[in-house]
């Protein structure tokens, strides 16, 4: 693919990237107004390099050509939504599923089904529509929304995971299940304490 082929490729999935953030932004303010706290961390944006984009056709079996990637990958776009806690993501997750103008493209709940390694995360690709002089079109893009314990183990697992021999690997997943276990455990006990001690102050 040349640079300028890449260019005009992601384009409008820039475009779109910027419009889901802007959804996500809104959607916050309104939680914040609503139940008086912020549910987003922070989000990640990124655009899918041409050297990415390129070896994941590769390994699809696909030419590498902007049209192959328009056709067969759905992350070229993707926002990483890191959250305080589950409730949080379950709120914004119904919310953005109601927008009647996003196409749900796939739907992944590694939350309720965590991954065989412990891996979390509640995954949605929805297709955005971008306007044209000449008509709609979509554009997908990937959304992950997680907590931070989620975050957290997510980056050091792919640290640590990523580019290591298959036998290290083994012994290193089986660790990072146990860790999986502790996160989970310390963001149970700290929303159990949250929930108290919101009682505590409204009792009712
Ligand atoms: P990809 O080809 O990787 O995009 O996978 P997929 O199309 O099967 O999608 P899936 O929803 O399973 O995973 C997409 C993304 O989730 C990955 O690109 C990672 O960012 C993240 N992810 C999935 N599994 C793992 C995991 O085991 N560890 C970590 N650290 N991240 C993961
Ligand atoms: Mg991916």
């Amino acid at each position: 693919m040349e640079e300028k082929e890449y260019q005009e490729l992601i384009g409008p999935y820039r475009e779109c990237l910027g419009n889901m953030e802007n959804r996500l932004k809104i959607l916050a303010e309104d939680y914040r107004k609503r139940y008086g706290e912020e549910p987003i961390h922070h989000m990640q944006s990124r655009i899918k390099t041409k050297d990415s984009i390129e070896s994941k056709l590769e390994k699809k079996g696909r030419e590498k050509t902007a049209d192959e990637a328009r056709y067969y990958l759905r992350d070229i776009a993707g926002v990483r939504v890191i959250c305080y806690d589950l409730a949080g993501i379950r709120k914004l997750a119904r919310a953005l599923k109601k927008q009647g103008d996003l196409e749900i493209v796939k739907e992944k709940d590694y939350i309720t089904s965590p991954k065989e390694n412990g891996y979390k995360s509640y995954h949605l690709v929805v297709g955005v529509p971008i306007y044209r002089v000449d008509g709609m079109e979509y554009y997908p893009v990937e959304i992950q929304l997680r907590t931070m314990a989620m975050d957290l183990w997510a980056s050091l697992e792919h640290r640590s995971c990523y580019k290591r021999k298959e036998e290290d690997r083994q012994a290193w997943s089986e660790r990072f299940l146990q860790y999986s276990l502790l996160l989970e455990q310390m963001e149970q006990a700290v929303a159990e304490d949250r929930e108290q001690t919101e009682k505590r102050r409204n009792p009712a």
